[in-house]
């Protein structure tokens, strides 16, 4: 088993896994709404997803305008949660065909403000790509239109997604077991 900064790390999707979807999922994302194609990255959990995700776009030829929007949650526990734009995006999006791209889709609410606000903006139509779809822990109504994969109820870390500021640079998707022997 990979060892990371002293912490043993299961592997759960392979770098050669991701890649294999990344290509599907653009193969799919082709067949639907691209009308002056925008491209926005949620970050900062979906950069990696995103550069491998978009060149995989290109593969099958498609053109989009990139952009990042960084959104944060507020609220814990009870309380009811909220999402706030920390960094919006420049382009106008008004008429265009718009795909969020995002690491995982857990309980649904930074997605569904996502959307709702491109929405409001004037885009023609939005559509969600997510490496990972953890659905068991869905509070909101929303699917994402392209899943990677179906993630189990595991804390996963790698391939841009962190615990603690750590672990983003690996090249697949894992899990901390615990601490490495010796
Ligand atoms: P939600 O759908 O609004 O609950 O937000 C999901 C977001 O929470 C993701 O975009 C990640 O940034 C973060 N997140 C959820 N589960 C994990 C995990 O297992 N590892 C790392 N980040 C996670
Ligand atoms: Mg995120």
């Amino acid at each position: 088993m990979p060892v990371v900064r002293g912490k043993n790390i299961e592997p759960l999707f392979t770098a050669e896994q991701i890649a294999e979807r990344n290509r599907s999922m653009a193969s799919d994302i082709a067949a639907g709404p691209t009308k002056d194609l925008l491209v926005i990255a949620v970050l900062k959990g979906s950069f990696i997803f995103a550069a491998d995700l978009i060149r995989a776009l290109h593969d099958v030829g498609l053109e989009p305008e990139v952009e990042f929007i960084t959104l944060s949650s507020y609220g814990t526990g009870t309380v009811s949660k909220g999402v706030r734009i920390v960094k919006d995006i420049d382009s106008a999006v008004k008429d265009r065909d718009v795909l969020l791209i995002d690491d995982i889709l857990e309980s649904g609410r930074t997605l569904l403000f996502a959307k709702e606000l491109l929405y409001e903006r004037g885009a023609r139509n939005v559509t969600i790509a997510v490496l990972l779809d953890k659905s068991v822990k869905r509070q909101e109504k929303l699917e994402a239109d392209y899943v990677g994969f179906e993630c189990p109820d595991y804390f996963v870390v790698g391939y841009g997604m962190d615990v603690a500021y750590a672990f983003r640079e690996l090249p697949f998707v894992g899990v901390v077991t615990g601490e490495a022997e010796g």
